[in-house]
């Protein structure tokens, strides 16, 4: 006799394993399916953010951050550090200690909600009757599962250029790329994104000379053009990135120590260099390998994503998905809401996701922030805006801190003055944005916040300063 639940996830990442805990809060028998190894072949719950991406990645931030302060920042405050070194493997096994601690409290959390753990890959066999058949199969082992509503939750895997596999030995993806043993003297990345700079930031404190070439031709598109722009002139004159864009990569040959890569630059002129290592950054695929989409008669879009209406439905009856492989910005945060969303609709509730204020948040230094409408994008819409800017170098609490780069920007609109997008680019931007996240969510204006006492000194005069500024009344501009 098969195990038979309410609701079996298919995937232990912010996504699945938030879903799980919310059903089984509300009652459900549920079971959680994972498959992921860690470097040590053990089940880890947590997914792609907790085992290989947002969790370890701030932590090797952090951790270069540090040493980036001893050797350009401690000076200014009169401190000389002699004879500072820093260990790289300390700082994989500091980053790996945060990992485990995580994953294991995922797995803790499981349990405390009674939700079976099954550690394997999930495949969808159809129904029969009113229940999804699930095949569970490990190291040749399978079981099969029933479940009145299965939730896919498996996440996304990067894209790696044509002809150019990934061996997590030269030719890096996010794993390898947070892993590696010792600094390496040239340092390539392939894609100006969210990965290529937040990891280009970590081995470029350490010491890489790091060259990142990005295909657009500009940089950071999605983001507000003048906090790019001033993330952009930062990245290259504070901390040495090399960063080209409108580059087109020709030919791309890893050997077992390097690999040479040659591209056409924004002139067309062509360029080339061998790297130490290559780490290819150029966007991640929904994961759907291996799911049996085809042969249960589930869609998915020419992009391989799983096509869901709004509230995360697959056209099947009782089969939904969420995070990484449906539609919408690859990000923890908006993976866990649907995660919750969907639970909650399996149990009747009408829960509601406003994906108008999904905040974006880049962990480098300075940080990059934003939530709502940029400036290109009201332009392009035609909707008229007011703007107010402040600029963290006047700022008490960035000059103690040292960090005094970049702006707080608030757009709204003309008319109603309703809040229509915050832009940040400075220190602790990450943070900073959620007064932004919570007034857009309550339809605040710009108005409400510049009528909300601030904290002096903090950072969060900055935003207060926008808001001033959106009506040409700021105090200290
Ligand atoms: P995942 O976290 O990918 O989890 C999917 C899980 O399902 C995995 O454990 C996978 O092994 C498992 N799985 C897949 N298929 C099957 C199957 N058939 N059967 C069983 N199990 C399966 N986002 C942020 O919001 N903030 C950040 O700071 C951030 N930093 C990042 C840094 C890096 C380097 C990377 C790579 C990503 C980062 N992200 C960040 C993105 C974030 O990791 C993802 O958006 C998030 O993990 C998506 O959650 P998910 O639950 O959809 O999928
Ligand atoms: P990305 O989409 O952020 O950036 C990929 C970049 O590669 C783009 O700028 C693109 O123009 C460029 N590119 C694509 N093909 C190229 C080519 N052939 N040659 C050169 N450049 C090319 O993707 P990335 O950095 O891989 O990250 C994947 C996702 O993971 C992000 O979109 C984000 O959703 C998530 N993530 C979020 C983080 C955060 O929230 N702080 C941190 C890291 C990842």
């Amino acid at each position: 006799m098969s195990q038979q639940f309410d609701v079996l996830v298919i995937g232990g990442g912010p996504g699945g394993y938030v879903a799980a805990i919310r059903a089984a809060q509300l009652g459900f028998k549920t079971a959680c399916v994972d498959e992921f190894k860690n470097a040590e072949g053990k089940a880890s719950l947590g997914g792609t953010c907790l085992n290989v991406g947002c969790i370890p990645s701030k932590a090797l931030l952090e951790s270069s951050e540090n040493w980036e302060r001893i050797e350009h920042k401690f000076a200014a405050h009169g401190i000389t550090v002699e004879g500072a070194k820093f260990d790289v493997s300390k700082m994989l096994e500091r980053k790996q200690s945060i990992v485990n601690k995580l994953t294991t409290g995922v797995a803790f959390l499981l349990k405390k909600n009674k939700i079976a753990s099954l550690f394997g890959h999930g495949k969808l066999l159809g129904r029969e009757g009113e229940q999804w058949q699930v095949e569970v199969s490990l190291d040749g082992q399978t079981e099969v599962v029933s479940a009145t509503h299965v939730i896919i939750a498996t996440g996304s895997v990067p894209r790696q250029l044509p002809d150019l596999p990934f061996d997590n030995k030269v030719v890096l993806d996010n794993v390898g790329a947070l892993s590696i043993p010792a600094v390496p003297g040239k340092l390539g990345v392939i894609g100006a994104g969210v990965i290529g700079l937040e990891m280009g930031s970590v081995w470029k404190r350490l010491g890489s000379d790091v060259t990142i070439l990005e295909a657009a031709p500009g940089f950071l598109l999605a983001a507000d053009e003048a906090v790019a722009k001033e993330a952009q002139k930062s990245f290259i004159r504070d901390l040495g990135l090399k960063i080209s864009t409108s580059i087109k990569i020709t030919s791309a040959k890893a050997s077992a120590d390097n690999v040479a890569v040659e591209w056409t630059d924004s002139e067309g002129k062509p360029q080339s260099e061998t790297f130490d290592k290559l780490i290819v950054s150029i966007g991640r695929v929904p994961n759907t390998w291996n799911l049996a989409a085809d042969s249960v008669g589930l869609k998915l879009d020419q992009r391989g994503f799983i096509e869901v209406d709004e509230d995360c439905r697959t056209a099947l009856p009782n089969l939904w998905a969420v995070g990484d492989v449906v539609r919408g910005p690859m990000l923890a945060h908006k993976a866990s809401e649907e995660g919750v969303a969907v639970a909650e609709r399996i149990a009747g509730q009408k829960p509601h996701i406003d994906f108008n204020t999904v905040p974006w948040v880049i962990y480098t230094s300075p940080e990059l922030a934003w939530v709502g409408k940029t400036e290109q994008q009201l332009k392009a819409e035609g909707v008229e805006y007011r703007k107010g800017q402040f600029p963290f170098s006047p700022n008490g609490r960035a000059l103690g801190l040292g960090e005094t780069t970049g702006f707080v920007k608030m757009l709204a609109d003309a008319k109603t003055d309703r809040i229509l997008g915050v832009h940040i680019v400075g220190p602790f931007a990450s943070e900073l944005i959620t007064e932004a996240v919570v007034a857009m969510e309550f339809g605040a204006s710009s108005e409400d916040i510049a009528r909300i006492v601030h904290a002096h000194p903090s950072l969060s005069e900055a935003m207060h300063e926008a808001a001033l500024g959106v009506d040409k009344r700021g105090l200290h501009s």
